[in-house]
């Protein structure tokens, strides 16, 4: 049995969408399929930048269906997490760097009803999960310093996806190995090919010229990274 899903997604992140349509963005993202809506929440403490919180959270789950996926760019998280379950999250990420207690917090998250994710930071080794393998459902390698959109991605990341992949495999156990920041078309095949099963992208996709094109490209270079 394979320890990855099935089908790859993209995620694209609203924080790059225009805020004063969200619902227009929500729409592109279900006429494209195969894509979950990736919801960057920063607090302004953990991160220097102050963003998405629970009301609008709330308000994304009235207007789709779509699988919604919270990643906590904030301290203290087990303060909030459950309460964005609550609010529609399906898929909550955490910040390993900001979380003293993540084996009670990503069992809150579980234990609400939604997918419990651990996020790394650039600097933050996969070595400190090894314990924790079994507890979360997914992993959300940063490819950027976090904080804003439209950033560089850094190329480092693929060695520790590659690395988190053989984590799997060595432990026989089924997660979700996310990838966020900087994906691009120039980057989506080779992050698949290493072992990513779900892509972050912001600008790639809401700056882009045809963001739906965009969408459907960045999906097909991921088939292909998944096929070869
Ligand atoms: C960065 C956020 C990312 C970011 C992605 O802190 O977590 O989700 O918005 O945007 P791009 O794809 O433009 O790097
Ligand atoms: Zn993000």
């Amino acid at each position: 049995m394979s320890l990855r899903p099935a089908q790859p997604l993209l995620a694209p992140s609203l924080l790059s969408a225009d805020f004063t349509r969200l619902g227009d963005a929500l729409k592109l993202l279900e006429e494209a399929e195969n894509c979950i809506v990736h919801v960057d929440v920063m607090d302004g403490r953990f991160v220097p930048n102050i963003t998405i919180g629970l009301p609008v959270v709330a308000s994304l789950r009235q207007a789709t269906k779509l699988p919604l996926d919270c990643h906590l760019m904030i301290v203290e998280p087990l303060r909030y997490a459950t309460e964005f379950v609550t609010a529609g999250a399906d898929w909550v990420s955490v910040h390993q760097e900001a979380d003293p207690h993540l084996h009670r917090t990503l069992g809150a998250i579980r234990a609400a009803g939604a997918k419990a994710g651990v996020v790394l930071n650039p600097s933050t080794p996969i070595e400190t999960l090894v314990d924790l393998v079994g507890d979360f459902d997914f992993v959300l390698l940063m490819s950027v310093n976090p904080g804003f959109g439209g950033q560089s991605f850094i190329p480092r990341v693929l060695d520790k996806i590659n690395r988190l992949n053989a984590l799997r495999t060595e432990r026989n156990t089924p997660f979700v190995i996310q990838v966020d920041g900087g994906v691009s078309l120039d980057n989506a095949q080779d992050l698949v090919r290493a072992g990513a099963d779900v892509l972050v992208a912001g600008n790639a996709v809401f700056k882009a010229a045809d963001p739906l094109g965009a969408i459907r490209q960045l999906l097909s270079e991921m088939e292909k990274g998944r096929a070869s």
